[in-house]
């Protein structure tokens, strides 16, 4: 291979057993808010599978683990002005349906979509999830989450969300319902004797039963078990409920990538309470989402970063900027000093970016560079470089517990996953970093987790 320019001579020795874990994040066009202008992306791809297809078979053949949808059963709220140039929210397929078609047009790489147990129905999850997971043939993964936008609730018979302690306490019976319902069929309960006329053991098919503060379910489910004996359980809380939640149940972790130090003890402290469930810390895959612009240079890679900047409209980065902020700043001039009496004391995402931008703010920048910077900031998230440098970054957090693994959170798709598959999978490669070929055939050998029993087989089998 050609030696990249910039390329660092890192060490090839390994100091982990295991391999990265790579996913790819799913925003239809990219993660970045203009990603629909650059025509590194497909302009139709909301709608169209074609593009999705491309870009799993993308992955694919780069032998990643995963693609990653995330989900809100709700379009985006704000300023229609700004909305209207942010499409991402407003128009995209329903995940669970998308990752069963393009189970069909791929055969190895793994599938994680979102859905949200405050708006579904413990039945109807594990049904549509056992589905997908043997449609797949064993590729399937449920991102649980509690839903955290207030827009979601007004779509379901409420005035908003529920108050965050009665997610996580509903989440919580909603996972211990499907895992029951999954745990219907035994492994080998199907028979399929023509002769003696046996479909499935009656002795192998149970019945939940199950009553609680939130549910009421029979059950039994009425699907086969599944070829990953259940579909793999991916987690994003990071409140204490959260934490908790993913200790107990998650196989695999989102969390951003924000400071190495703040996710070293986030990893110490998940990875710490799972004894306790009687759970080990290989059956859980810490994962932080990284925004990566590549380029064969630095040169390269901040350019690329900068000409997606460059196509943001105002009215999208005012958006964004508000919301991190928590705050409203229409009536602020764009091109005059920020005044400082409109930045509120605290916001509620990363303490480190906020102080940020209020050092920016302080030494006379406008709105609009202020927009800009924010922009920069969120969507660059301090990984702009050439393989080289994206493949140190990768191998310290990997190295030092601080992840497991990354969600590629690419910025145009299809153009920044080819280029990341491209340049840097050959260079974790040559470090030893990451994987040739998958190991097996479903998800779970791909993470390298094990396949709970089944709960009634595992009680016969102890006698
Ligand atoms: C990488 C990442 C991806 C996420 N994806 C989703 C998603 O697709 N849908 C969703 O409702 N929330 C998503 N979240 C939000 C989390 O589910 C969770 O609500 C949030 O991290 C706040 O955690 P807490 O509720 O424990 O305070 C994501 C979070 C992270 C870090």
């Amino acid at each position: 291979m050609r030696k990249q320019p910039d390329m660092t001579d890192a060490p090839t020795t390994r100091t982990r057993p295991d391999t990265l874990k790579l996913g790819t994040f799913v925003y239809t066009f990219g993660f970045h808010p203009a990603a629909w202008l650059h025509p590194g992306s497909d302009v139709h791809g909301a709608n169209d599978l074609s593009h999705l297809v491309r870009c799993a078979k993308t992955a694919e053949s780069a032998k990643l683990d995963f693609m990653f949808f995330a989900d809100s059963p709700a379009s985006a709220v704000g300023d229609p002005a700004a909305l209207c140039r942010n499409p991402t929210k407003m128009n995209r397929f329903e995940p669970i349906t998308a990752i069963t078609a393009l189970s069909q047009h791929t055969s190895r790489i793994g599938f994680v979509a979102t859905a949200s147990t405050s708006y579904y129905e413990p039945y109807n999850i594990a049904r549509l999830f056992a589905s997908a997971d043997h449609i797949a043939k064993g590729r399937i993964a449920w991102n649980v989450v509690t839903s955290d936008h207030d827009e979601t609730g007004y779509n379901y018979n409420r005035e908003g969300l529920a108050p965050h302690a009665e997610r996580y306490e509903r989440g919580q019976e909603f996972i211990d319902t499907v895992f029951g319902l999954w745990d219907s069929f035994e492994d080998d309960a199907l028979l399929l004797d023509r002769t003696s006329g046996l479909y499935y053991d009656k002795n192998k098919l149970h019945t939940l039963d199950h009553k609680g503060k939130h549910f009421q379910v029979r059950g039994p489910l009425n699907i086969a078990r599944t070829p990953q004996g259940r579909p793999v359980i991916a987690q994003a809380g990071g409140s204490e409920q959260g934490m908790e939640l993913a200790a107990r149940t998650a196989e695999m972790v989102f969390s951003l990538a924000s400071n190495i130090d703040r996710n070293r003890a986030f990893y110490a402290d998940v990875k710490g309470r799972m004894a306790k469930y009687g759970r080990d810390e290989n059956d859980l895959k810490i994962m932080p989402g990284v925004v990566v612009n590549v380029g064969e240079t630095r040169e390269e890679a901040e350019a690329k970063a900068q000409a997606l900047v460059d196509l943001m409209h105002p009215d999208v980065g005012l958006l964004m900027l508000q919301e991190f902020l928590e705050t409203d700043l229409h009536g602020v001039a764009l091109d005059e000093p920020f005044p400082m009496d409109r930045m509120p004391e605290k916001a509620k995402g990363s303490k480190a970016m906020f102080a940020e931008l209020k050092d920016f703010v302080s030494q006379g920048h406008t709105m609009r560079e202020l927009i800009t910077h924010y922009a920069r900031q969120h969507t660059g998230n301090g990984l702009i470089g050439t393989p080289g440098q994206v493949a140190d970054f990768m191998q310290e957090w990997f190295e030092t517990g601080a992840a497991d693994g990354f969600i590629l959170m690419c910025p145009t798709l299809p153009s920044s996953l080819e280029d990341f598959t491209r340049l840097v999978v050959p260079e974790l490669r040559r470090r030893g970093l990451f994987r040739k070929d998958y190991e097996g055939e479903t998800l779970r050998a791909h993470l390298g987790l094990s396949t709970p029993p089944n709960r009634y087989a595992a009680a016969r089998a102890k006698g």
